[in-house]
């Protein structure tokens, strides 16, 4: 073996990593349809400390970390600073996670989010699927196979469903003592989160994100949640200056303004349900999305046909192997996604 061979290897088995190109009306990557409000920019740089530049600032910055106590702390729940860490976007934390744990037998469960399974093949570790059953947990398939010796990899909200798994199915996952990663990167669009349960439960990890609600995803801020030994282990991976300076006074100035994106994440989830409605009195079989886009099931050729003729008006969505997932836009980009999907059906 030599590096040509590895590099050509490489070549061989892993797909570049990509995404569908910019368009006019771009709803294809869940981000947040407005743009990081200016005055909080100008509020970051006020907080920046010059004198901080050249040097390899911590991450995460002591400040930062006591927001984000606050702000995941909820219903009497307490988080503790030990219980937190940060990763450049949960993508990151993802990659490092897996990493860590390749040796484990990993499990996602289809229709899920493609990067688990396109970090693990980049990483060389094997992914086992077992596919949703009419969006629900197949603990038929799993109750034999789930120990200690396991890692899960589950979104709630999932993507690209967008729906929100039961709380028996979490709770059955949590007691199989596999460690399930609980990506709740959509949490701020559906309320509903895990993260009180990491007190009791040694096998739960809960990632979230900057990059949705926060309007932050090029500044690539994910945070990670579970027990301090994990924490500790995970903090021992990963490296150690691996969120910028910059991105975490985004994150947390964007913390410490956070009713202004409240707002706004109202604002997205109401368009949310007028898609949602809109979409289904076309017909359409649309899923019940508790996050910031909608998913359609469509048959391949029914997809592709809706899809390119969005595309001819500068409409790009997200193609997957059961229909469309369709990022919420602002209100004038949905109405003209409407209008076009009413033209074709
Ligand atoms: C379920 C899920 N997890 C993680 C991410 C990545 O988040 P980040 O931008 O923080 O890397 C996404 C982005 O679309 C996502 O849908």
């Amino acid at each position: 073996m030599n590096f040509e061979l590895v590099v050509e290897k490489i070549k061989r088995n892993i797909e570049p990593y990509q995404t569908e190109p910019r368009s006019f009306i771009y709803l294809a990557l869940n981000e947040n349809p407005y743009s990081f409000p200016e005055e909080l920019i100008q509020q970051c740089f006020e907080t920046m400390d010059p004198t901080k530049m050249n040097l390899y600032v911590e991450a995460p910055l002591k400040e930062f970390l006591k927001e984000l106590v606050e702000y995941v702390s909820t219903n009497g729940w307490r988080a503790k600073e030990e219980q937190i860490s940060v990763g450049n976007g949960a993508d990151e934390i993802i990659y490092v996670l897996l990493l860590m744990f390749k040796d484990l037998s990993i499990y996602v469960f289809p229709p899920t989010y493609s990067c688990y399974e396109i970090f693990a093949n980049a990483l060389g570790v094997k992914v086992n699927k077992i596919a949703l059953k009419e969006e629900k947990i197949d603990v038929n398939s799993l109750k034999e196979v789930l120990n200690e010796g396991c890692v899960v990899f589950l979104p709630n909200p999932n993507n690209p469903t967008g729906h929100l798994f039961k709380d028996e199915e979490i709770s059955w996952l949590l007691n199989t003592k596999a460690l399930l990663v609980l990506d709740e990167a959509y949490y701020e669009f559906c309320g509903k989160t895990f993260a009180p349960l990491i007190d009791e439960f040694s096998n739960l990890i809960i990632l979230r994100t900057f990059s949705k609600a926060f309007a932050l995803a090029s500044q690539r801020i994910g945070y990670i949640l579970a027990d301090p030994s994990l924490i500790d282990a995970y903090n021992r991976i990963r490296l150690p200056y691996n969120v910028s300076y910059l991105g975490q006074i985004c994150a947390m100035t964007a913390l410490r303004n956070r009713h202004i994106f409240q707002e706004r994440v109202k604002k997205i989830v109401e368009e949310r349900e007028r898609l949602k409605t809109t979409l289904k009195s076309l017909g359409l079989n649309v899923s019940d999305s508790q996050t910031n886009f909608v998913f359609v099931y469509l048959k391949p050729d029914e997809a592709w046909k809706i899809y390119s003729a969005l595309l001819d008006r500068g409409i790009t969505v997200r193609m997957t192997e059961l229909g469309l997932r369709i990022s919420v836009g602002q209100p004038q980009q949905n109405d003209l996604l409407i209008e076009t999907m009413e033209g074709l059906l």
